[in-house]
C-alpha cells in the first residue's frame, strides 16, 4: 500500500474533521498517562492482541469444539443469564471473568449514555451507518479481514451482525440485567480471537496483509476512532446540542465496550481530547482504497439504498461525500452530484437546527433530509435488512476463496 504523503494526510484528516499527524505512521506516542488506568508500559498497541482468549479459542478450534461452542452460546443472550453449560472449563473460566464490569465503570454515566443514544439515535445512525461505516471499508486491515473470513462470504448477515453490536451498545439496557451489551460484546472478543487464529491460515489473506496477526489492540482501536471518535466530532461540528455530561457519558459506554473487546485499559482514552490526539496518529494516516473495500462499500451503500423510501442511491453517494470528503468519495468511485451536493450543504445544518428546535420553521429540504433519516434508521433497526437478531457465532473456516 503506497504511503500517504504529509499533505495528503493533512488534506484528508480536514476533510474529516479530524487533524492530520505532522508525520504519517509516526511511531506511537500516545501517552498512557491519558487513559482510563492513567499509565501504562507504553508499548504500541499494534503488537498486543488478547493473549488468554486467543490461545483458548485457538485451542478450540484446532480440537474441533466450535459446534459444541456454538450450541452452548446459542441461548446465551442477557446480561442476566449465567455462563451456559458444555462450554470448554478454560473458556468458561476466562468468560467469568471477562463479563465483569471494570472497577472504574460508572453505571449513572452509562445510564446517561443510552438516554443520550436515544435523544440522538437519528444522527448517529447517520454517522455509524453512512460515515463510520463506509469509513471501515477504507480502512485496509479491517476490510482485509473482514473480506477474507467466514463472514466475507456473505457480507449482508455480516453487516447485520455488526448492526446488532451498535444495536445492543445504544440500548436504553445496554449494561443493565436486562440488556444484552455484555454477553454480545464477549461473544465478539471471542470472534475475534477464533479469526486471529484462522485468517494467517489463509492463502487469500496472507497474500494482501501486511501483518502476520490481524485485530491488534490498535486495530480496534482504529475502528472506535472511525465510529465513536469519528460520530463526537461530527456531532460538534454540526452543532447538535449536548452538555458536557452527554459528551462525558457517551465516551463511557465507548470505554467500556473497548475494555470488554479486551483493549487493555492503558491505551483507552479518558477524555475527549485525549480520544481525538490517539485518533491523529493512528486513524488518518492509515486510510486507503483496497479490492476488499470497494466490494464492502457497494454491499454497504446498497444495504440503505434497500430501504425504498425514495432515497436514491446517487444522494447517499452525496452524503457519503460529505461526511467523509472528497478523497475518499472518489477512491470509492461515488458519483458526484454537485446540485445535491450543495443544496445538503446548505440544508443539512438547518434541518439539524429544526429538529433540535433551534428554527421556528421548517426549512426547505426538510422532507428529503427527514426521509434520509427514517431510510438509515429503518436499515440499522431492521439490522441491516434481516429484521430479526443474526446470532453471532464462532467461525472454523475461513472464507473459502
Ligand atoms: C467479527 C464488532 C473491530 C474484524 C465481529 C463481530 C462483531 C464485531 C459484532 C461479530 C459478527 C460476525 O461474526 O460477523 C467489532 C467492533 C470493533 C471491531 C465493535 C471495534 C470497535 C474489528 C477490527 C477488525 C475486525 C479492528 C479487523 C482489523 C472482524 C472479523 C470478524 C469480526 C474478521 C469475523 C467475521 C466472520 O468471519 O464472521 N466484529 N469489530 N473487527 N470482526 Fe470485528
Amino acid at each position: 500500500m503506497p504511503e500517504m504523503s504529509r499533505r495528503s494526510v493533512l488534506t484528508l484528516g480536514a476533510a474529516l474533521g479530524l487533524a492530520g499527524v505532522a508525520v504519517p505512521r509516526a511511531a506511537w506516542s500516545w501517552s498512557p498517562v491519558g487513559s482510563v488506568l492513567g499509565s501504562g508500559s507504553g508499548t504500541d498497541p499494534q503488537w498486543v492482541w488478547d493473549d488468554d482468549i486467543d490461545r483458548i479459542m485457538a485451542n478450540v478450534i484446532d480440537t474441533g469444539q466450535v459446534p459444541a461452542v456454538n450450541a452452548a452460546i446459542g441461548s446465551w443472550v442477557h446480561n442476566w443469564q449465567p455462563l451456559p453449560s458444555g462450554l470448554p472449563p478454560e473458556l468458561a473460566g476466562f468468560l467469568q471473568g471477562s463479563t465483569a464490569m471494570p472497577a472504574w465503570a460508572d453505571m449513572a454515566k452509562l445510564r446517561r449514555a443510552a438516554d443520550f443514544n436515544r435523544r440522538k439515535d437519528t444522527y448517529l445512525f447517520l454517522i455509524y451507518g453512512l460515515g463510520g461505516g463506509i469509513m471501515s471499508t477504507v480502512i485496509p486491515r479491517e476490510a482485509k479481514s473482514v473480506y477474507w473470513s467466514k463472514g466475507g462470504a456473505d457480507m449482508q448477515d455480516r453487516a447485520a451482525k455488526t448492526f446488532s453490536f451498535g444495536y445492543d451498545l445504544s440500548d436504553i439496557n445496554a449494561f443493565e440485567n436486562s440488556g444484552q451489551f455484555k454477553v454480545t460484546s464477549n461473544k465478539t472478543r471471542m470472534v475475534h480471537a477464533a479469526v486471529r487464529h484462522l485468517l494467517p491460515q489463509s492463502p487469500y489473506w496472507k497474500a494482501v496483509a501486511d501483518e502476520t496477526i490481524p485485530i491488534s489492540n490498535q486495530d480496534i482501536l482504529v475502528t472506535f476512532h472511525s465510529t465513536g471518535t469519528f460520530a463526537h466530532k461530527k456531532l460538534k461540528e454540526w452543532k447538535v446540542p449536548m452538555s458536557s455530561a452527554d459528551e462525558e457519558a457517551f465516551l463511557h459506554s465507548w470505554q467500556v465496550a473497548l475494555h470488554f473487546l479486551g483493549v487493555r485499559d492503558e491505551y483507552i482514552p479518558a477524555t475527549w481530547a485525549a480520544a481525538h490526539s490517539q485518533a491523529e496518529q493512528i486513524l488518518t494516516p492509515k486510510l486507503a482504497w483496497t479490492p476488499e473495500g470497494q466490494d464492502l462499500a457497494e454491499v454497504l451503500l446498497g444495504l440503505t439504498a434497500q430501504v425504498d423510501l425514495g432515497v436514491t442511491r446517487g444522494f447517499l453517494n452525496v452524503f457519503v461525500r460529505y461526511q467523509l470528503g472528497n478523497d475518499i468519495g472518489d477512491w470509492l468511485g461515488l458519483k458526484r452530484d454537485y446540485v445535491s451536493a450543495a443544496t445538503i450543504r446548505a440544508g443539512w445544518p438547518t434541518y439539524i437546527a429544526f429538529r433540535e428546535g433551534l428554527l421556528p420553521i421548517a426549512p426547505v429540504g426538510f422532507y428529503m433530509f427527514d426521509q434520509l433519516v427514517r431510510a438509515i434508521a429503518m436499515a440499522f433497526l431492521n439490522r441491516g435488512g434481516s429484521g430479526t437478531t443474526t446470532p453471532i457465532t464462532i467461525p472454523d473456516i475461513n472464507r473459502p476463496g
